[in-house]
């Protein structure tokens, strides 16, 4: 059976001292939970007050985004070696914010990818559809031709370390969650694809949902066989909401 993983995607939110409020707020109660991996993806100036607040607890921690390059001159950017010096498990690669805003295509998306796996740090590749998208019928294609690009740089077997969440654009930040069928019927699609090329990466891979997630659409979100968890985005920043989440991918919840 696969451990959900709930990871909060904090965006560009936060302040010394508002983290500082949220952290305390959600340790202890998460650290009771069972069956369930929880985390928080933070901006990176504030890589280092998490892991200071988190090491030693029961979550973990990651950033965002990071450069598919190693190093060298690249103004601003950050590699996956600096986040490993902050000792990041997880970044988000892919998501739909830097694919629209800052224009990161499926080629840089898997350079991404293959970047944070050299680092040793667990790529979270985010895939999902537009409204115009799914109204047009090709949810699955999009789907798939996002995971192809990093299928064909990377290798299947890469998906062993490595987490997917599949957020549907139309449901991020909008209070438009997916419904639970809605969503269940991509991730069983993309758990599906994998399994044609190795069954047994498939079986294993924790496919997250994202959009709009909140404590009252969790438990039946994650309640689907495919669905193994979530990233959060706005309810990670209050601290019942994204605590009462991480409570309802526990095990047998
Ligand atoms: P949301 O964001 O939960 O605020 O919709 C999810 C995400 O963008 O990862």
């Amino acid at each position: 059976m696969r451990k959900k993983l709930v990871a909060g995607n904090w965006k560009m939110h936060g302040s010394l001292p508002e983290n500082r409020a949220l952290l305390d707020a959600i340790i202890s109660p998460i650290g009771t939970f069972e069956g369930v991996s929880c985390a928080v993806c933070v901006p990176f100036p504030y890589l280092f007050q998490v892991q200071s607040a988190l090491q030693g607890t029961s979550i973990a921690w990651g950033a965002q985004n990071l450069s598919q390059h190693e190093k060298g001159a690249y103004t601003g950017e950050v590699s996956a070696r600096m986040l490993s010096d902050f000792a990041c498990s997880y970044v988000i690669i892919g998501h739909s914010e830097r694919r629209s805003l800052y224009r990161e295509d499926d080629k840089t998306v898997a350079a991404k990818f293959v970047a944070a796996q050299a680092g040793g740090i667990t790529p979270i590749l985010c895939v999902g559809e537009t409204l115009q998208e799914r109204e047009a019928g090709v949810t699955e294609q999009v789907v798939a031709r996002q995971l192809d690009a990093v299928i064909e740089l990377a290798g299947v077997k890469a998906l062993d370390d490595a987490v997917v969440a599949y957020e549907p654009v139309w449901a991020i930040g909008t209070g438009k969650t997916a419904t639970p069928e809605q969503a269940q019927a991509v991730h069983a699609f993309i758990r599906g694809k994998i399994s044609a090329l190795a069954v047994d990466v498939a079986q294993k891979l924790v496919i997250q949902y994202g959009g709009s997630v909140k404590a009252s659409s969790a438990a039946q979100l994650f309640a689907m066989p495919d669905i193994d968890g979530g990233l959060i985005g706005g309810a990670s920043l209050v601290a019942e909401e994204f605590v009462a989440i991480c409570r309802a991918a526990q095990t047998g919840a």
